[in-house]
């Protein structure tokens, strides 16, 4: 343990623990149970499916190297969502048009016709991007594939475009059955991006789709609109009252620079979505309204974030890319390039005050492990970093605090002799910060060291703080998931140690645990 101070921004770092061997260079940033492709680029998960034991996640993919271009539908399959047994590629793109995003559902009682009755379909609808080869060339459209064996083989629709604009920014739908007051139907939400707006239709058959309504703009503008999603939640578990969750994806323009998500919760009648949590409209921002807004994740790389289509049991998971495309295309991963966030269950829940929020749960990987890897039970936290008899690279770290007398408490997470990333909480303004700016590789562009923050209220006079470390993330959830912060970090292999710190005053553990390797 070495005898650094911790001034604010830069807390101390406990040492370097005994190297593990290494791996080879290429893979030393690939996480093991956050989803990557086997070689080359990723971005958005497309068409998240549940069907008969499987997820299906599909993603945008680049089959022909780690950098953007190409796009297509990679696709993996995993039955527990953690682990991932990548596919050949599902929907490739051709000369006349890339495969953008889009969604996946389970056609049940064969409505599109392109199965049987005995055989329904699953039917992707993505967005056609067309390239100069093709008559659309320009236009951004909606399409269809389908596939009869669960998955492993697709077909494109030969009427495809089955919804056009006449729109080069036309994209990203995600298509779900509606049953309400206003009937039974498919609804489809998609975004015009550029005019930072969703629109809504809706179909019988997935092929022949009627405008419903639009929304937008709305709250955060400063970036064009992607990846939208809609769905209804209970509020606390309680299916007597739900609401409406509007998923808007933005670049650039998020809350902490670059990519991001941001929701709405409101009510929706089968036609129109009211928001009820908008807090501005028109184009204007102001930074200081941005922080009231419903974001997904406060950290810089959470994007892209859509639920899965078809989970039995009505819990809602998304998936996020965990990347921002202010720097995407120069992470220093070798031959592959981008990785999913960990799935994230999600629920509404009341926080304090009353506002309503989105609450979400990691999918741990490793929920079930009987005992932690080490325990801490509580105890006073003396000012001073407290470097733990445990080192991680791959782990869950649960820790709770009451903040007591000092003015800052936190946990240093894959700490090494001249690096480490800090998970602080400032007790006077409640602000939960993460910190990467010397986390490590950090240099391969500028938009990469950054600092960020969200107001996180002590609860009964404790802060909770999950933290997912998965060799190049940090997950951080707070208070039970009431507020997260996703980044990605590049330490050395061998920058493994774990601490807590008390800065200004003592402050009481009231436990830590820590399971991983
Ligand atoms: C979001 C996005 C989508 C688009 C896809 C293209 O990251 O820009 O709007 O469909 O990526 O890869």
């Amino acid at each position: 343990m070495n005898s650094l101070t911790t001034a604010p921004g830069a807390p101390s770092a406990p040492t370097a623990r005994a190297a593990a061997p290494a791996r080879p260079a290429a893979d030393r940033y690939r996480p093991e149970f956050h989803f990557t492709a086997e070689r080359n680029w990723l971005n958005d998960p497309n068409g998240l499916v549940y069907l008969n034991g499987t997820y299906h996640l599909f993603y945008q993919h680049n089959p022909f190297g780690p950098y953007w271009g190409n796009m297509s539908w990679g696709h993996a399959i995993s039955p527990d969502l953690l682990h991932w047994e990548e596919q050949p590629v599902a929907i490739p793109c051709d000369e006349r048009e890339a495969i953008f995003s889009g969604s996946a559902v389970f056609d049940e009682h064969n409505t599109s016709g392109f199965g049987s009755a005995g055989n329904p379909p699953l039917v992707a609808i993505y967005t056609s991007a067309y390239s100069d080869a093709s008559p659309l060339a320009g236009r951004q459209a909606q399409s269809l594939a389908y596939s009869l064996d669960e998955g492993t083989t697709w077909t494109k629709y030969s009427g495809n475009p089955v919804l056009d604009r006449a729109s080069a920014d036309f994209r990203d739908p995600k298509v779900f059955w509606y049953d309400g007051g206003a009937g039974s139907y498919w609804v489809l939400v998609a975004v015009e991006a550029v005019q930072r707006q969703v629109v809504l239709y809706k179909s019988a058959d997935l092929k022949n789709w009627e405008h419903l309504s639009t929304f937008g703009p709305a709250n955060a503008t400063g970036g064009v609109w992607e990846c939208p999603d809609l769905f209804e939640l209970p509020v606390d578990g309680n299916p007597e009252e739900t609401r409406w969750v509007l998923i808007v994806n933005i670049n650039p323009g998020g809350i902490a620079g670059g990519s991001a998500g941001q929701y709405f919760l409101g009510a929706f009648d089968g036609v129109e979505f009211r928001s009820g949590s908008t807090v501005t409209e028109g184009l204007q921002q102001d930074g200081s309204r941005m922080r009231e807004y419903g974001w997904l994740d406060w950290g810089r790389d959470y994007y892209a974030a859509v639920s899965f289509s078809g989970v039995a049991d009505g819990r809602r998971i998304m998936i996020g890319w965990m990347n921002n495309w202010d720097y995407a295309g120069s992470t220093p991963t070798g031959h592959w390039r981008s990785a999913m966030s960990l799935p994230r269950e999600v629920s509404l829940a009341r926080a304090d005050g009353g506002k309503m929020v989105l609450r979400q749960t990691a999918i741990d990987p490793f929920a079930g492990q009987e005992s932690p890897s080490f325990s801490l039970g509580p105890q006073a936290l003396e000012p001073g970093v407290q470097e733990l008899p445990v080192a991680a690279a791959v782990a869950r770290m649960d820790v709770v605090f009451e903040p007591g007398t000092a003015t800052r408490v936190g946990v240093v997470v894959r700490a090494g002799e001249a690096e480490r990333t800090v998970i602080s909480y400032d007790v006077a303004d409640g602000i939960l910060r993460l910190d990467r700016r010397e986390s490590g590789q950090v240099d391969f562009h500028a938009a990469f060291p950054s600092v960020e923050a969200v107001a996180v209220p002590l609860r009964d006079g404790r802060l909770r703080l999950s933290v997912h470390l998965d060799r190049c993330s940090v997950e951080v959830f707070a208070q039970d998931g009431l507020a997260t912060i996703t980044d990605l970090v590049f330490p050395a292999e061998e920058s493994t140690a774990l601490a807590v710190f008390a800065e200004g005053g003592g402050a009481h553990l009231v436990a830590l645990d820590v399971v991983g390797r």
